[in-house]
């Protein structure tokens, strides 16, 4: 199965958007290796987090509407909000995943959620800190406390997320503050 999703993702996605997406399914199952995670689903979730990204915006609203999956007006202002949800539609309908921590991972795997399962803050995680990402503030220590602390790597990336967003005046997402606000109790209650 993840053979043949590779090999589907690897033609339809430009050289850079496929590294990215080797990028997080390796990082993810070594995760998973480190946190006694199932390093085979961490993979597969890796795989196709973003399987929806690359689908053109008209085309993503499109099958969002044909497929009954509610849009709020963030979301159609701004439809890259959409691959998340829709990536988890599509894992399940188009890539025949039933594994339902996946598909819930792929689903969370932009904005979190609180109190994340392991394979959740994995991909999340992941998402973050492949190799191939651009160095952002405190790469260092998000990635050390990947491996060592994986609740405090997940407030770290929190915080610096909700910080880009309202420094571009984009839009957040509430349940991203929910889940900042979440990991940050969690945090200060250990
Ligand atoms: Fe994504
Ligand atoms: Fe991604």
């Amino acid at each position: 199965m993840i053979r043949k999703i590779s090999e589907e993702l690897e033609t339809n996605l430009t050289a850079k958007r496929y590294l990215h997406t080797q990028g997080v399914a390796y990082t993810a199952s070594a995760l998973a290796m480190c946190h006694n995670g199932d390093l085979n689903l961490a993979y597969l979730a890796g795989l196709l987090h973003d399987n929806a990204k690359w689908i053109e915006h008209t085309k993503k609203i499109e099958l969002c509407v044909i497929h009954n999956i509610p849009i709020n007006e963030n979301q159609r202002n701004n439809p890259d909000l959409l691959h998340a949800k829709l990536g988890s539609f599509l894992a399940k309908e188009k890539y025949d995943i039933q594994f339902p921590d996946v598909l819930s991972a792929i689903e969370f795997h932009t904005t979190g959620k609180p109190d994340m399962n392991l394979l959740e803050k994995i991909v999340f995680i992941a998402d973050y800190i492949e190799p191939n990402r651009k160095p952002v503030f405190n790469m260092d220590e998000i990635r050390h406390a990947a491996f060592h602390n994986i609740d405090f790597s997940v407030l770290l990336i929190l915080e610096n997320t909700v910080k880009d967003l309202k420094e571009k005046n984009n839009i957040i997402d509430p349940i991203t503050f929910d889940t900042l606000n979440f990991y940050k109790q969690k945090m200060e209650n250990r």
